[in-house]
């Protein structure tokens, strides 16, 4: 099998990379990454001896040089992970979302078709997607489940169910043998520390205050990354054309918890906690229905969160001289900026 993946210097799809080497079946593996901040050439620094493997510097948006690269490659399958995928950002910076996320995608999207046109095979194309698509819930129950109508809140998500649809468009007006996933949220090692937990694991180590948000009530499911990365290959083998799938952790948890479980991890005093202003339009809850992945792929989530969260901190603690550096650049550019709004000292 030939594949591209895109975004594979970011955190879920570097995972990815990592697992589909380990298959046999992939005789070629091209990743697609431009390098944007948390675009990390050092995620994938373990790969780069394997012959299978190249990895091309290449923005998706950039048509004439997706187009090359994939008559070049001939690939069976493209997967999209590439994404902006962080919501505080798209607060105030949503531009660049719809050009990666919904551009992008139909960049990539058109490249398959182009090449599927000429060769007459068929061409297999994931878009990795996201359960925030779906809005949110309410505390009281109830899970996202494929037939849930979507309805995006803050401008990532917006995107993000921009590209699906545009994917799942080409599914139906030009053959394309695509399928959308939509996961909850990821945890796990190599993960940018601007999301929460590797945010709150990295403060919490610097002594740094920790923003929680509103409440600390919202509540989000948890999936271990290996297990996303998991369904993810097994909807590209076994999806059905046109087909969204979910995959969730099983794992809903309020943010509180959360923070105080990594405090206690880390042997750090509740005090570093500090209640911000909430997020715009802060989605309440999240939670995901797999059944249909489950009965149609064969997925269910493998990780215990506790044991999951505390492998991540392990890892956190273990990997300083990955995450002390980024946090060195980006907080002049923008944890500065964010905190600055939040009333927090950076
Ligand atoms: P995040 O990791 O940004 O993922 P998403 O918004 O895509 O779910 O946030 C997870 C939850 O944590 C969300 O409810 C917002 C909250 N949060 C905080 O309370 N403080 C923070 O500093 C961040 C980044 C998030």
């Amino acid at each position: 099998m030939r594949l591209i993946v895109t975004g594979g210097c970011g955190f879920i799809a570097s995972t990815f990379l990592r697992q589909a080497l380990s298959k046999g079946e992939v005789e070629r593996l091209v990743n697609v990454d431009v390098l944007t901040y948390s675009g990390r050439r050092e995620n994938v620094r373990e790969l780069l001896p394997d012959e299978r493997f190249r990895n091309v510097e290449l923005d998706i948006c950039d048509a004439e040089g997706i187009h090359a690269l994939v008559t070049e490659e001939r690939p069976d399958a493209i997967l999209n992970f590439a994404a902006e995928s962080h919501v505080d950002r798209s607060l105030f910076a949503a531009r660049a979302f719809v050009r990666t996320n919904i551009d992008g995608t139909l960049t990539l999207l058109e490249a398959a078709r182009g090449l599927q046109n000429e060769t007459k095979r068929p061409m297999k194309f994931v878009q990795v997607s996201t359960d925030e698509v779906y809005g949110d819930l309410e505390d009281d129950g109830g899970a996202f489940r494929e037939t849930t109508p979507l309805d995006p809140r803050n401008p990532y998500s917006a995107t993000k169910a921009g590209g699906d649809l545009m994917a799942l468009a080409f599914a139906r007006t030009h053959g394309l043998h695509l399928v959308v996933t939509r996961a909850s949220n990821n945890y796990g090692p190599f993960q940018f520390p601007e999301k929460l937990i590797p945010l709150i694991i990295t403060n919490a180590l610097e002594d740094k205050p920790l923003p929680v948000y509103g409440d600390g009530k919202n509540v989000r499911d948890w999936l271990w990354v290996e297990d996303h990365c998991k369904g993810v290959w097994a909807a590209l083998e076994r999806g059905r054309t046109g087909q969204v799938y979910n995959f969730g952790g099983a794992s809903e948890r309020e943010n509180i918890v959360i923070v105080r479980s990594i405090l206690s991890a880390l042997g750090k005093p509740e005090s570093l906690i500090q209640y911000v202003k909430d997020r715009p339009g802060h989605d309440r809850r999240y939670a995901i229905d797999f059944t249909k992945a489950k009965n149609e792929l064969g997925w269910a989530p493998a990780q215990n969160f506790e044991e999951g969260l505390q492998k991540t901190v392990d890892w956190y603690v273990e990997n300083q001289a990955w995450w002390r550096p980024l946090r060195d650049q980006t907080f002049e550019t923008y944890y500065k900026q964010h905190y600055g709004k939040l009333g927090l000292e950076a």
